[in-house]
């Protein structure tokens, strides 16, 4: 997916170094003494989100090459071609078209779709809501008191940060998430859970992820135990477009519910993927997530490049990670409720963009993904802040805000207070620093002894100029979850155009799997494989000897 453009490319990458030359060492604090409309200049509001980059080390002539490195990089020429359904995917030919799922059924742009995609959220949201009022009943007639999702990657992230995220407005069933083929994971949580009152949602895309199918068997074989074979089809239900493989595991038809091979595992929530994000807080309120994705969807489709929150923040991570030269991202939601986003960010952005090679297969001529990471804040202050302060190595960071918590009651009022303003300190402190002589003047205020001042001086220096962005918003509604999540994934879209890459398949994560299914059956023998690695073959041999059942 690349127009022929590339003289214009080449020549738009030459603009923004040049731009970068320009800027010469030009810190953010004389950026920011220079520039007093900074804030003004270098932030935008789309759908509910005030994205606020000022504190990033760039300026106006920076900005103004970026924005048209996007425009050379045919950036709207290639989210045309998206949302048009061609095969944007070319390495397994497939169209993106996750849009379509939140889209309005009368969008003219999905209307080859439309029917499809109503049919089936109806159906699901239908299933919820059966689910909630006790409709849709265990196999004695009983409630459904608890749900599991058995997924993992997209299959999981997305509805783990959804139902978390949406707290306040879960008032289903108990909802459980299991991923990890560690037996530890699924035997903690069936612990907590009653099998006569528990429905088990198997959630695979492709039905064929060795950790879901290996988590299912053993929900299976736990159900069974103790309610019976029939009691499967009652409290079974899969969520997949391998309807045949669904069906060999013996999940009804009417418990099955299909998507398409359009929806990318790591764009999935959106489709029946977010059942078990409708069930804990409703179909009206699973809808309110869609438009919020959908409002997004409308910014990122209509607003001018140069006004375009993902493509403005596609291109402040371009400047960072190819003109700066900073390898990583840190994500730090000022949000307890978005504990999960750092990690759903992280496959949703390294699976997408953490490759290599253009997508005529030759060798990308800059590099692409960043490595991404976090915690919410503040937590995260007393972990790793240390190091974005005063380490060696810049992390450019996402700072996310609401404005208002949802924790009405006067109790909780401090506590925002608090949030809001060591988020805003942070970055804060991050952007501007500290000088050693400020700090010798902090610890004279405070009436330290010279010595005790001069020796402490260099400890206290802060050095500032690491960049972040902060987005705001007015509070973290489902509405607003959508236009979060659908934020990032047309960042990460943008960047990859802009670095010629499928951002689309994840040929990467197949070696190990292939290897893992290798390895497996060695663990019940004493064999060796004299054509392996020695470290292999050595671990192979140590475990067989530690383990002692
Ligand atoms: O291994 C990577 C991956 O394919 C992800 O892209 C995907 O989200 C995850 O595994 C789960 O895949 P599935 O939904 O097919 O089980």
């Amino acid at each position: 997916m690349m127009s022929n453009n590339t003289n214009a490319r080449h020549e738009a990458w030459d603009v923004v170094r040049r731009a970068h030359a320009s800027l010469g060492p030009a810190t953010l604090r004389t950026l920011f003494d220079q520039h007093s409309n900074r804030f003004e200049t270098f932030s935008r509001t789309g759908a509910d989100i005030l994205f606020d980059f000022s504190k990033q080390r760039l300026d106006t002539k920076a900005l103004k090459a970026l924005i048209d490195l996007s425009r050379a990089s045919d950036v709207e020429w290639a989210r045309d071609q998206m949302v048009s359904g061609a095969a944007i995917n070319i390495t397994e030919n497939r169209a993106v078209r996750h849009m379509a799922l939140r889209a309005s059924p009368t969008d003219p742009a999905f209307a080859d779709v439309a029917d499809d995609v109503d049919a089936v959220r109806e159906a699901m949201l239908a299933f919820a809501e059966g689910v909630r009022s006790g409709k849709v009943a265990a196999a004695d007639d009983g409630p459904l008191k608890h749900v599991i999702n058995i997924g993992i990657g997209g299959s999981d992230l997305g509805p783990q940060l959804a139902v978390q995220a949406l707290q306040p407005d879960n008032d289903g069933p108990a909802v459980h998430f299991v991923s990890n083929v560690d037996g530890a994971h699924i035997a903690d949580t069936l612990a907590k859970c009653e099998p006569a009152r528990t429905l088990v949602l198997v959630a695979s895309k492709s039905f064929a992820t060795l950790e879901t199918l290996r988590n299912a068997k053993t929900a299976r074989a736990w159900l069974v135990n103790a309610c019976g074979e029939e009691a499967v089809a009652d409290h079974f239900a899969a969520l997949s477009t391998n309807l045949e493989a669904v069906a060999a595991f013996g999940i009804r038809s009417d418990r099955t519910f299909g998507f398409w091979d359009w929806v990318g595992g790591r764009y999935s929530l959106w489709s029946v993927i977010g059942l078990p994000v409708a069930i804990a807080i409703g179909p009206e309120k699973f809808r309110e997530l869609l438009s919020g994705a959908a409002a997004m969807d409308a910014h990122f489709l209509n607003a001018p490049l140069g006004e375009n929150l993902p493509v403005l923040a596609a291109l402040v991570g371009i400047w960072n990670r190819n003109i700066e030269g900073h390898a990583a991202l840190g994500i730090l939601p000022y949000d307890q409720r978005l504990q999960r986003l750092p990690a759903y960010v992280q496959q949703l952005d390294m699976e997408s963009n953490g490759k290599s090679v253009a997508l005529d297969g030759s060798a990308l001529e800059t590099v692409s993904g960043p490595i991404v990471w976090g915690e919410p804040g503040t937590n995260a202050q007393h972990a790793f802040f240390q190091m974005l302060h005063q380490g060696a190595t810049i992390v450019p960071c996402d700072f996310l805000v609401a404005a208002d918590s949802r924790e009405t009651e006067a109790l909780y009022e401090p506590h925002h207070k608090a949030l809001v303003a060591n988020c805003l300190a942070q970055s804060e402190a991050l952007a501007l620093g500290e000088t050693t002589d400020e700090a010798r003047a902090r610890m004279e205020a405070a009436g330290m002894a010279t010595a005790e001042i001069e020796r402490l001086g260099p400890h206290k220096t802060f050095p500032g100029n690491r960049p972040s962005s902060t987005l705001l918003y007015p509070a973290l509604t489902p509405a607003l979850l959508g236009q979060l999540l659908a934020f990032y994934e047309h960042k990460v879209f943008v960047q990859g155009v802009i670095w010629g890459i499928n951002s689309f398949d994840q040929w990467g994560v197949q070696l190990g799997k292939l290897l893992a299914d290798e390895l497996t059956p060695m663990l019940s023998t004493d064999e060796i494989d004299p054509d392996r690695n020695g470290s292999t073959n050595g671990l192979l041999q140590a475990v067989r000897h530690m383990r002692n059942r």
